[in-house]
C-alpha cells in the first residue's frame, strides 16, 4: 500500500474513533475519477439506472417525496478497471479499520448514484429497522468543478449542528451507519457519486 493511501486510512479512522464520521480530500485522482464519469453507465445516465426505492415500500409517491436518486448495483466480477481500482480501495479501507479501529467488517456494496438536478434524499439514517448488517457508509463523489452555489451538499447531522459537505471529485466521505443523520440537498445540475456500504456479514449472502 502507498503511503498517502496510509496516511488517508488514518484519518478515515482517527474520524471515525473520534467523532463518528471522516471526510477525506483526493481519496481519488481527477486522473481516477475521470475514467469512471467516461463509463457508460455514467454517460447514459437515466437510461441504464433504476430509480432508488426506500425498503420495501410500495409507495411511489411517497418514495418519490423522500428521496429522488437512480441507482445501478455494482457487480464486482464485472467491473471495469477504473471501478476496481476504487473498490481495492475500499479493501484496504476495510482491513486497516478491522486492524485499527478492532471492528470485523466483512465486505462492502457499491451502488453508482445519480441525482437529478432538484432531487434530494430527505434527512435519515442509513440503517433500516430489518437491516442492521450496514456499518459504515461510505461516498465516494464524482463532480469537477462542483461550487458551492449549485448545492448538492451532504448535511451531516451532529448534536449541536450540522454540517454541509459539498459533493466535489474525489472526496470520500464515511461514517457510522447507525449514528450519522444526514440528508442529501437538492442540486442544480447532476450529482454523481459511488455510494457504498461496509457490512458485518458477507454480501452474497444478503437479499438470500
Ligand atoms: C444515501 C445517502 C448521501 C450522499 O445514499 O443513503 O445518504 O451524499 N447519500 O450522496
Ligand atoms: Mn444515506
Amino acid at each position: 500500500m502507498n503511503s498517502t493511501l496510509i496516511d488517508k486510512l488514518n484519518l478515515v479512522a482517527d474520524g471515525l474513533a473520534e467523532h463518528g464520521f471522516a471526510i477525506i480530500d483526493d481519496f481519488l485522482s481527477s486522473q481516477e475519477v475521470q475514467p469512471i464519469l467516461e463509463l457508460d453507465e455514467f454517460k447514459n445516465g437515466l437510461l441504464q439506472f433504476k430509480k432508488a426505492g426506500i425498503g420495501k415500500l410500495q409507495d411511489k409517491q411517497i418514495n418519490e417525496a423522500i428521496r429522488g436518486d437512480y441507482i445501478q448495483w455494482v457487480d464486482r466480477a464485472l467491473a471495469p478497471p477504473s471501478i476496481q481500482a476504487y473498490l481495492a480501495k475500499q479493501n484496504e479501507l476495510i482491513s486497516f479499520v478491522n486492524q485499527n479501529l478492532f471492528l470485523s467488517l466483512k465486505d462492502y456494496e457499491v451502488h453508482m448514484t445519480i441525482y437529478p438536478a432538484g432531487s434530494y434524499y430527505k434527512r435519515h439514517l442509513d440503517q433500516f429497522k430489518k437491516d442492521d448488517h450496514r456499518k459504515l457508509s461510505v461516498i465516494c463523489y464524482l463532480n469537477e468543478n462542483w461550487k458551492e452555489e449549485e448545492g448538492g451538499q451532504l448535511r451531516i447531522y451532529l448534536p449541536e449542528k450540522h454540517l454541509d459537505v459539498l459533493p466535489a471529485a474525489g472526496r470520500l466521505v464515511c461514517f457510522r451507519s447507525d449514528q450519522l443523520e444526514h440528508e442529501v440537498l437538492a442540486a442544480t445540475r447532476p450529482r454523481l457519486s459511488l455510494t457504498g456500504w461496509i457490512l458485518d456479514q458477507y454480501a452474497e449472502l444478503r437479499h438470500l
